[in-house]
């Protein structure tokens, strides 16, 4: 979800007025995976570098959050939305850790939508913490480090237990990964879309996911067999 500060700053507006607006696209975007079955969406709201940003941008959007846990996971909860957050919750503050835990654990059951928040997540650290986590298993002899797995290897990742994403989105015209899901998307569809995160609409929504539904997936192979002889 990129392009707030670019929104607020085309209207004159600081750039907490972005960030408010993408809170409303962030609603937009979950009613819209509500409405068209999506079973899993990944929002990612905070990078592990958005810590570098100026101080009071960091509360602006640590108070944007702590509003929203607060006043909207009930309406996530009743509307069937499973939250899970990914990321290095500890570096928050302990009462919003505390409380995104507590979301966590009260839509536990649900089932129409998993809403993954990446919260102060990066990639390359959550990589980095399973290789750890499987080197020190090696070291203390309770797993042999030739016959590990992908699967042993995903299931140390935070993402455990959640699909690869079938389409990454990134809006506001910036094409890159900047360090999300890098394990998981390697055979991910990827869009990007010319147009600011808080301008984003279910029209949007249902535009890629036609443009999504068009595409073929090979994984490396061959869809058609014919095409070998
Ligand atoms: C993305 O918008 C929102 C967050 C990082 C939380 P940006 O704040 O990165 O917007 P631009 O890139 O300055 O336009
Ligand atoms: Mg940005």
């Amino acid at each position: 979800m990129d392009g707030n500060g670019r929104w607020a700053r085309t209207r004159k507006k600081p750039t907490v007025f972005g960030h408010r607006a993408g809170a409303d696209a962030v609603r937009r975007c979950v009613t819209a995976a509500l409405e068209h079955g999506v079973s899993f969406l990944t929002l990612y709201a905070f990078s592990s570098e958005n810590w570098r940003r100026a101080p009071d941008e960091v509360s602006d959007l640590t108070a944007l959050l702590r509003y929203y846990l607060r006043h909207k996971v009930a309406e996530l909860h009743a509307e069937g939305v499973r939250l899970r957050v990914i990321g290095e919750l500890s570096r928050f503050e302990t009462d919003l850790a505390d409380e995104i835990r507590r979301a966590e654990k009260l839509t536990s059951r649900n089932q129409r939508l998993t809403l993954v928040l990446a919260l102060s997540y990066g990639a390359r650290s959550d990589v980095l913490q399973a290789a750890r986590k499987l080197a020190l298993m090696a070291s203390e002899g309770k797993i042999d480090p030739a016959t590990i797995t992908e699967v042993q290897f995903a299931s140390c990742l935070q993402t455990h237990g959640l699909p690869d994403p079938d389409l990454i989105v990134r809006t506001s015209g910036e094409q890159r990964l900047s360090n999300f899901l890098l394990w998981e998307s390697a055979y991910s569809e990827l869009a990007f879309l010319d147009v600011f995160w808080p301008d984003f609409t279910e029209n949007h929504f249902e535009q890629l996911l036609s443009d999504y539904a068009s595409r073929e997936r090979r994984y490396g192979g061959r869809l058609d067999e014919e095409a070998c002889k």
